[in-house]
């Protein structure tokens, strides 16, 4: 039990980053970086006892500065897609990066990923808080917003993040982690054979960018319909257009949430037991099936990451909240709290 401190590898600026490993009672141990706020292993026990590291990721600091999955990080101030890079708020319009077709993924070119946060430890807590300031017009976003991410390992083997943030001006804020899982280990090959279960009774459909048409479409009879467990394998290869357009699933459930924390997704990795439940109170998760990983730099110990070997559970507003009326409304009204609570959950079965 206890937090450690250590060295994490110097950025291209000569500044050095930091890693610290918080261990619960049971052995199960997660390490966290200032470096993005980056969830960089999360170590648990199989059926059988014995300790792997569930999450991709990289050895040290200035491999995350490469960081193009965005593995394990705390995505800022506005995560996912906003269309045509820009949005109108108040009247006013706002131009952002564009960094993907045209639109902005995860903020643009300089994320919250890509930012060193104050670090705090409280060993009494077993938690780590970090904490960013992103000034006024930061990414083109309005507003000071200032912004603190928790992370806090139980002796229930849980990982509860929360985020609690506050700006001076009405702006968009959609924060998320975009930690890859594979429950076998970091670096047992594909993920399509774990068994999903996501309480969500419809989508968001995207099209070819990945930006949302606005339509809330229902599950039902579509490979997207999680409310029965199944392996992520079963439907993935079906010939359909929401499965094409993200080149697999990447896209955003319609949780079925009343605004408290609850439980809104389970997997199972069938060889080593190892579950993983997600609780939340957002309103969408992007269950991205790891489609675009490959020539990513080498990671841990020399794990070489392909397609489909890790998937992540982002829990956040809808992508594109901002431009569709009908989306619950990222905007955050100056002075008022930003406060979110996300909590991955392992066990064994
Ligand atoms: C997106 C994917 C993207 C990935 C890494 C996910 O949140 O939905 O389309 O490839 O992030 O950038």
């Amino acid at each position: 039990m206890g937090i450690k401190i250590s060295r994490f590898g110097k950025l291209s600026d000569g500044r050095e980053a930091h890693l610290a490993t918080i261990a619960n009672k049971n052995g199960m141990t997660i390490e966290v970086t200032d470096f993005g706020a980056t969830l960089v292993s999360v170590v648990t026990a199989d059926k059988n006892g014995r300790c792997a590291d569930v999450i991709l990721g990289y050895d040290d600091a200035t491999d995350y500065m490469q960081n193009k999955g965005y593995m394990g990080a705390t995505l800022g101030r506005c995560a996912n897609r906003i269309c045509g890079a820009a949005f109108t708020l108040n009247g006013k319009t706002y131009a952002l990066d564009n960094n993907e077709n045209g639109n902005t993924l995860h903020s643009g070119f300089c994320g919250y990923d890509k930012v060193i946060w104050e670090m705090k430890a409280d060993e009494a807590a077993s938690s780590v808080a970090f904490s960013h300031h992103s000034p006024d017009m930061d990414q083109g976003f309005p507003g000071n917003f200032d912004v603190t991410v928790t992370y806090t390992l139980t002796d229930d083997n849980e990982i509860r993040i929360e985020y609690d943030g506050k700006a001076d001006q009405d702006t968009v804020v959609n924060m998320t982690n975009h930690t890859y899982f594979n429950l076998e280990g970091h670096d047992s090959g594909d993920i399509l054979e774990h068994v999903l279960w996501i309480d969500a009774d419809a989508i968001t459909p995207a099209n070819a960018a990945s930006i949302p048409t606005g339509e809330i479409r229902p599950v039902e009879g579509t490979p997207f319909d999680f409310r029965q467990e199944k392996a992520i394998a079963r439907d993935i290869g079906q010939e359909e257009e929401q499965l094409k357009n993200g080149g697999g699933y990447d896209h955003n459930f319609v949780l079925n949430v009343d605004g408290s924390v609850k439980k809104v997704a389970k997997v199972k990795a069938p060889v080593s037991g190892r579950v993983l439940e997600v609780f939340t109170d957002c309103v969408g998760m992007q269950f991205y099936s790891g489609n675009f990983l490959e020539k990513t730099p080498v990671g841990k110990g020399g794990a070489i990451y392909e397609k489909r070997n890790g998937f992540c559970l982002e829990t956040q507003f809808f992508p594109d909240a901002v431009n569709h009326e009908n989306f619950k409304s990222p905007v955050l009204k100056a002075g008022e709290p930003f406060l979110t609570t996300t909590i991955y959950k392992f066990s064994v079965e």
